[in-house]
C-alpha cells in the first residue's frame, strides 16, 4: 500500500562546496517558498545528499563542515524548523537510500548511465579511469532519494532535469515489471508549470557564460558563493565577461554574458526578467548596468549573511533528530515494498 498522505515536494543540495547563487535560486529558494507557503497541502522534504558529495574528489576533512554549512544555509534562506510538515535530514542517516540504490542498479543499463551528460562531460574532461563508479551511479542514488518518499514535485535547476527524467523512467520500468511500487514524479514540463516557470533555471559562470555557474568550479572566478565577502562578489560582477555589441539585450545565444546578468539582477532584486529588460533594453553603458547588478548582489549577500549569523545549530540538531526518525520510517516502508517485489522478503 502506498502512503496516501499529502503529496511530497522534495529536493537536495550536495555538500561538496559552499552553495552558489545558482544553487540558491535553482533549488533552494523554490522549496523554501513551498515550505513557507504550501506546507498545509504538501509534505516538504529538504535534505543534504551527503553520499553524493564525494562522487567527485573533495577534501574529506571538510565534509562535516560542509554538511553543516548547507544546513545553516537552508535555514538562513528561510526554511521553517518549527513546522511538522517540513522534514530536514541527511541522506546517509537514512540507510534505505543506499539499499534501494542497489536494487535499482540491477534494473539499470550501463549504456543508459553512460549517456548522462554529467558523466559524459567529466569522462571527456578527465578520462574514465579518474571518474568514479560513484559518479556513474549518481543518478540511481538520486532516483532512490526521490522514490523512497513518493515525491511528486522536485525543484531543481536545469542541469538536473536529465536525472529527473531518469527517475521517472526507472520508476515506470519497475512499476511495469512489479506492479504499483513507486510514485512517478511529474514530467519536467509539469514541474516548471507547478513552480511558476516557463523553463529550468541555469545561471551561467560569470567568467565564461557558455558554462553553468558551478560550486565545483576550480577557479571560482565566475562563481558567486553565498558565504563570500559581498564586496568581493560585487567585484566579480564588475569583471564579468560580456560582449562588444554595446547594447543591452536579453539574447542568450548572442549575448550570453549580458543575458546572465539580466537574470541575476532579476533574481536578486525580486523583479521579473521582463521588468529588468524594459528598464535596460537597448542601453549602451555596460558599466552602469554591471554596477546595478553588483549593487544588487552585494545587497542580497549582505542581507542573506545577516540571517545566516542568526541561525541556531541547536535548533537544527533538534530538527534533524525528529526528521531523520520520520524519514527512516517513510523510506523503510518504500524499501520494504521494493524488497518484497524483487523477492528479498
Ligand atoms: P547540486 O548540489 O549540484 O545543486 C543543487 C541545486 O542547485 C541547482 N543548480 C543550479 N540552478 C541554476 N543555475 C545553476 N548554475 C545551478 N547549479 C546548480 C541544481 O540543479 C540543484 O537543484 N544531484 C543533485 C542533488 C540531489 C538531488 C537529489 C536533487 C541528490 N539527490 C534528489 C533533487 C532530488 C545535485 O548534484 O545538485
Amino acid at each position: 500500500m502506498k502512503d496516501m498522505s499529502k503529496p511530497v515536494i522534495l529536493t537536495g543540495l550536495r555538500a561538496n562546496n559552499d552553495l552558489t547563487l545558482g544553487n540558491y535560486f535553482g533549488g533552494l529558494l523554490p522549496i523554501v517558498d513551498m515550505a513557507k507557503n504550501k506546507s498545509d497541502e504538501y509534505q516538504i522534504n529538504l535534505f543534504v545528499p551527503d553520499l553524493h558529495s564525494f562522487t567527485t574528489p573533495i577534501d574529506h576533512s571538510d565534509l562535516q563542515k560542509q554538511i553543516w554549512n548547507n544546513l545553516r544555509l537552508f535555514v538562513a534562506a528561510g526554511l521553517p524548523l518549527d513546522n511538522d510538515g517540513v522534514h530536514l535530514y541527511r541522506q546517509s542517516y537514512v540507510s534505505a537510500h543506499s539499499e534501494l540504490t542497489w536494487v535499482l542498479d540491477c534494473f539499470t543499463g550501463t549504456g543508459e548511465m553512460s549517456r548522462m551528460t554529467e558523466f559524459k562531460d567529466k569522462t571527456a574532461k578527465i578520462g574514465d579511469d579518474r571518474v568514479s563508479v560513484g559518479l556513474f551511479n549518481y543518478p540511481i542514488l538520486m532516483a532512490s532519494d526521490i522514490l523512497l518518499y513518493n515525491a511528486t514535485y522536485v525543484p531543481v535547476g536545469d542541469d538536473q532535469s536529465q536525472h529527473l527524467e531518469f527517475t521517472r523512467d526507472i520508476a515506470e520500468r519497475m512499476n511495469n515489471k512489479f506492479g504499483e511500487l513507486f510514485t512517478v514524479p511529474k514530467a519536467v514540463k509539469e514541474q516548471h508549470a507547478f513552480f511558476g516557470k516557463d523553463q529550468g533555471l541555469r545561471i551561467k559562470d560569470l567568467a565564461d557564460p557558455t558554462k553553468k555557474m558551478s560550486k565545483s568550479d576550480e577557479s571560482g572566478k565566475g562563481v558567486i558563493f553565498l558565504s563570500e565577502d559581498p564586496e568581493f562578489a560585487a567585484g566579480k560582477i564588475m569583471r564579468a565577461a560580456t560582449d562588444d555589441l554595446a547594447s543591452i539585450n536579453y539574447d542568450s545565444q548572442n549575448q550570453p554574458g549580458i543575458s546572465n546578468l539580466i537574470e541575476i539582477l532579476a533574481l536578486t532584486t525580486g523583479k521579473t526578467k521582463e521588468e529588468i529588460i524594459s528598464e535596460w533594453q537597448g542601453k549602451s553603458s555596460y558599466g552602469d548596468f554591471k554596477q546595478a547588478v553588483a549593487d544588487a548582489v552585494r545587497a542580497f549577500l549582505t542581507d542573506f549573511q545577516a540571517k545566516l549569523a542568526q541561525v541556531s545549530d541547536e535548533a537544527i540538531s533538534t530538527k534533524l533528530e525528529t526528521s531523520e526518525a520520520a524519514a527512516n520510517d517513510i523510506a523503510d516502508a518504500t524499501l520494504l515494498r521494493a524488497q518484497k517485489a524483487v523477492g528479498l522478503r
